[in-house]
């Protein structure tokens, strides 16, 4: 099976509670965040509603709560130049409840009224933006707008939605920092903005969440991954295809509980792979592919023993393919061609057993589809001393988006090398546990 969280269009996420039913979670989220329910009464939202004030006066709705989704939803309606689909066409009247897209669930405060919990205009091919009114939705717990053309900023009235609990702007237009709103969110869980044209730094504070899952692959995201990394308690975290460049962080080894899937590929990043993906031990698929990364493979993969994929193609990786490596019990697809590795254990060039092992362009002798003697005595060859490994420090760091945590002294990688106990983790203690 090949990670699926890459394409586009979007496929649902990669989470098991993707399948609970839209309503029955909404409801269980209303439940959970009862307590957080502001008062609709106190919500002061500054903005000009003119027309769709004086409609709604002439209206009857079934509560208050109703009748500020109106007024969000007749704004948004305003703020949409093209829906092909008709999604938006039937959004006329008071009962919002059966507006397209549009999803109603009892209030947690009192479950004798219903109010909007959830917002789904997936591929609706919409071209538009999201008004500050968004932020009267406030009993919103679920936001999925993927495969539109929304663009410009998220609103900072976002902020009021203190209920929101997946957040799923994926393959729009939206541009500019990383949209901070969302690190406001207190019941936020999981968090999509993959494919737009989000720029700068991704900020430390989105590390620090307590997400299940974070999705910012295809963007323009720079200015390296964040130190914190391994602060996040994600199942699943893409940040592929951007432009972030340095090292992948030390701190990764934290996150050994929790992270199931783990995709850097085509970022930029450099350095050696840390030791401490070794205590990566849920993680199923691990794509580092299509980046500069130097050094051999570390050893410590041969306790990652729920890998399934592993992707490390493309890379500038040289020394010994272990056997360890290839025999993990549940690895079905290792690829680590175009790299310059010199040798590789027998148990690698094994056929059959069900686990494809790509390493064509490579430099191992006795191997078919290496790369040439020439590539293969070239600079890019040579073997890379990772104890001198360093994050390049990036040339601009200038903009204001840039709260990424950057650290860009020499001995960053050392320093977060050495606060993990690796030698507390240490195979033979790993395979007695039994995982
Ligand atoms: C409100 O209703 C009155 C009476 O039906 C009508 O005259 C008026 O134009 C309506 N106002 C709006 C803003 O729709
Ligand atoms: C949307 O509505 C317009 C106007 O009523 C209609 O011409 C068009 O065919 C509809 N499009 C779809 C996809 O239903
Ligand atoms: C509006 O459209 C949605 C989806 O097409 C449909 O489920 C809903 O019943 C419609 N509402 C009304 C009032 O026609
Ligand atoms: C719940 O809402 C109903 C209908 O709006 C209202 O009659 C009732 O007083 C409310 N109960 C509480 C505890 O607020
Ligand atoms: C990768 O990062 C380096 C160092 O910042 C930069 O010079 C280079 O342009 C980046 N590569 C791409 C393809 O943008
Ligand atoms: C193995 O993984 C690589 C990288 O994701 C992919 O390109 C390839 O198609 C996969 N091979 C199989 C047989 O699934
Ligand atoms: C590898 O190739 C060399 C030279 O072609 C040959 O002498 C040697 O026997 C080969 N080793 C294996 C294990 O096939
Ligand atoms: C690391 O763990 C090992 C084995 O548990 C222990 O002997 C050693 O003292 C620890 N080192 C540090 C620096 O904590």
């Amino acid at each position: 099976m090949t990670p699926f969280t890459m394409s586009r269009p979007m496929p649902p996420p990669p989470l098991r509670r993707r399948s609970t039913s839209f309503l029955f979670l909404s409801a269980l989220i209303l439940s959970l965040f009862a307590s957080q329910i502001p008062n609709v009464a106190a919500a002061e939202i500054d903005i000009d509603t003119g027309d769709i004030e004086r409609a709604a006066s002439n209206l009857t709705f079934e509560n208050p709560n109703l009748r500020q989704a109106y007024i969000a939803l007749q704004s948004w309606k305003q703020a949409i130049f093209s829906d092909p689909f008709n999604f938006t066409s039937n959004w006329t009247g008071p009962n919002v409840c059966s507006y397209g897209g549009v999803f109603c669930a009892p209030s947690a405060t009192n479950s004798s009224f219903r109010v909007v919990a959830g917002i789904d205009l997936n591929h609706a091919d919409i071209a538009g933006y999201l008004p500050e009114e968004l932020g009267l939705l406030t009993d919103l717990a679920l936001f999925h707008i993927n495969s539109n053309r929304f663009c410009g900023v998220i609103p900072n009235s976002f902020r009021k939605l203190k209920l929101l609990f997946e957040l799923d702007l994926s393959n729009n237009r939206f541009v500019g920092g990383f949209p901070n709103v969302v690190l406001k969110l207190p019941a936020l869980k999981f968090l999509d903005l993959r494919f737009n044209e989000f720029e700068g730094g991704v900020p430390s504070q989105v590390f620090d969440k307590d997400l299940d899952a974070i999705f910012l692959n295809d963007n323009r995201f720079q200015f390296g991954i964040p130190e914190n990394l391994g602060n996040s308690p994600v199942s699943v975290m893409v940040l592929a295809n951007n432009n972030l460049g340095g090292c992948i962080p030390a701190s990764i080894g934290k996150m050994g509980k929790t992270l199931n899937e783990l995709i850097l590929l085509n970022d930029n990043l450099t350095g050696c792979l840390p030791p401490q993906i070794g205590m990566l031990k849920e993680l199923t698929v691990f794509d580092v592919s299509f980046n500069n990364l130097q050094g051999p493979l570390p050893a410590e993969i041969s306790r990652m023993r729920s890998l399934e994929q592993l992707v490390v193609a493309h890379n500038r990786l040289t020394g010994e393919v272990p056997a360890s490596v290839c025999q993990l019990p549940r690895l079905q697809n290792f690829t680590y061609s175009y790299n310059y590795f010199t040798r590789e254990a027998p148990q690698c060039s094994r056929f059959g057993g069900g686990t494809v092992l790509d390493g064509r362009e490579n430099c191992i002798a006795n191997k078919s589809n290496q790369r040439s003697a020439k590539e293969c005595s070239s600079d890019a060859a040579k073997p890379f001393d990772c104890s001198k490994s360093k994050c390049f420090a990036p040339a601009a760091i200038s903009t204001s988006t840039v709260t990424a945590g950057w650290v860009s002294h020499p001995t960053a990688f050392a320093a977060a090398t050495n606060s993990q106990n690796l030698s507390s983790d240490s195979p033979s203690s790993a395979s007695a546990s039994g995982d």
